[in-house]
């Protein structure tokens, strides 16, 4: 029989009779034999062979102890035959499984089979070790693939997220703008007001002390109707709630322009507090429509060096989701804290709503993961939060419960190593 020219093959065989048969079958081979299992383990692992012809009855180590020895010991892929006593098949395709290519019954080593079973299980093996590669190639571009899609998508994000917060800074900000202008005259007017009922009023104060009964009845008629001591003391009432009013309208909108300035790309130093107070200011109409209650529970802080407006977008991101997923008469905290060396404060929101499904509790951070309808979500919101918590040299945890509710907690270092001279 012909192999080819360099085909190096070693023959695990003890019986010198059977030695002989190879050597007569398998001329053109280049032949090597080993008489035992450990032998022939031996000279694999000192030589290359392109193939192994392994006798399953052998002194010391067997047939499948060998085999397991080569694929799992020396961890090598060289095709291997395997020649087993007459009548036994099941043996045969246990060998198969533990990694023989093929196999031979001892009754038809004098034929050609042999050969034909070296340069089958040859064959068997280049293809099998093609069609590795190819997957190996095929796998390797996909995860390049993956990796580009998913940078693609942050990308993406970036660019939505980005663009959505600048314009909802710039609307903010406008909004702000435009309350301001009405704010500061109706605040002025009412100084202005305030002087001139009280002027009036001690002017009228002064007719009364002069004329006294002098006064013509039409006119006192008149005063009782309208209760002029009455309405002049409401007056001051109504003159101090109003500016209180004005007072509250004041802080908030200099809250929104506070929130809206968000292009600040520069870290400062700043009271953590005053950031939850401001954001919980801007979602506050939003709880009420839902019977919500609000609350907040500030601790005293050091102070932290960070992006005041990336810091809001968070605690908004985080608002938004709780008043999306919670019912009516929900109980929501926003709660601040420092660890004991004061090196890191906490942000918590914290909601008695539905939860998060343990199904979808690793897929929250992902750019574009929403369960929310068209329109309502893009999936962006958490995954920005978690971005902006990475940039800050912190992170962004999640607690939650089905059915019991759902905790966020953003922590931030109060210095970062690139802020410290
Ligand atoms: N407090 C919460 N309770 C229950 N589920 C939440 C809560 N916060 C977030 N989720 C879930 O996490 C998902 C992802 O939130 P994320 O803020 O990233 O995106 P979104 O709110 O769906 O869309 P976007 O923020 O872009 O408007 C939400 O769709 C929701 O299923
Ligand atoms: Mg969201």
């Amino acid at each position: 029989m012909i192999g080819t020219h360099a085909t190096r093959l070693l023959i695990v065989e003890d019986s010198p009779s059977d030695r002989r048969i190879y050597r007569r079958t398998l001329q053109g081979f280049d032949i090597h034999f080993a008489g035992s299992g450990e032998a022939a383990l031996e000279s694999l692992r000192r030589e290359p062979f392109d193939a192994v012809v392994l006798d399953f009855d052998l002194p010391g180590l067997d047939g499948a102890q060998v085999l397991g020895m080569i694929r799992d010991g020396l961890k090598l892929d060289v095709p291997v035959v395997v020649v087993t006593g007459g009548g036994s098949e099941d043996l045969a395709v246990g060998l198969l499984k533990l990694g023989a290519h093929d196999y031979v019954t001892k009754d038809l080593l004098p034929t050609p089979r042999v050969a034909a079973a070296v340069l089958g299980a040859m064959d068997r093996h280049r293809l099998d070790r093609a069609h590795r590669d190819a997957e190996e190639a095929l796998r390797r571009r996909n995860v390049e693939l993956e990796q580009a899609l998913r940078q693609l998508k942050e990308a993406q994000a970036q660019l939505i997220q980005g663009e959505k917060m600048a314009s909802l800074g710039q609307l903010v900000a406008g909004v702000a703008h435009e309350i301001n202008n009405p704010l500061s005259y109706v605040a002025n007017n009412l100084v202005v007001l305030d002087r001139d009922v009280r002027d009036v009023a001690a002017i009228m104060a002064a007719y009364r002390a002069h004329f006294g009964d002098a006064i013509p009845a039409p006119i006192r008629e008149a005063e009782g109707r309208v209760d002029l001591p009455y309405t002049l003391a409401n007056l001051d009432r109504l003159l101090r709630s109003s500016r209180q009013g004005l007072d509250r309208v004041g802080k908030i909108v200099a809250g929104l322009r506070d929130f809206s300035r968000l292009d600040e790309g520069h870290r400062k130093l700043i009271d953590p507090n005053e950031a939850v107070r401001t954001t919980v200011e801007m979602v506050r109409h939003q709880a009420r429509l839902k019977d919500a209650e609000l609350t907040i529970d500030l601790l005293p802080l050091p102070k932290i060096w960070c992006n005041p407006g990336k810091l809001n977008q968070v605690l908004l991101n985080l608002l938004i989701n709780v008043l999306q997923a919670v019912g009516r008469g929900a109980r929501i905290v926003v709660a601040t804290s420092a660890n004991s060396e004061d090196s890191e404060v906490s942000f918590r929101v914290s909601d008695d709503g539905p939860g998060i499904p343990e199904a979808i509790r690793g897929k929250v951070f992902d750019p574009f993961f929403t369960t929310k309808p068209q329109g309502v979500g893009t999936g962006l919101g958490l995954w920005i939060s978690f971005c902006i918590a990475a940039e800050h040299q912190g992170r962004l945890e999640l607690d939650t419960e089905v059915g019991q509710g759902t905790t966020f907690t953003l922590v931030l270092p109060t210095r970062l190593p690139s802020d410290i001279p």
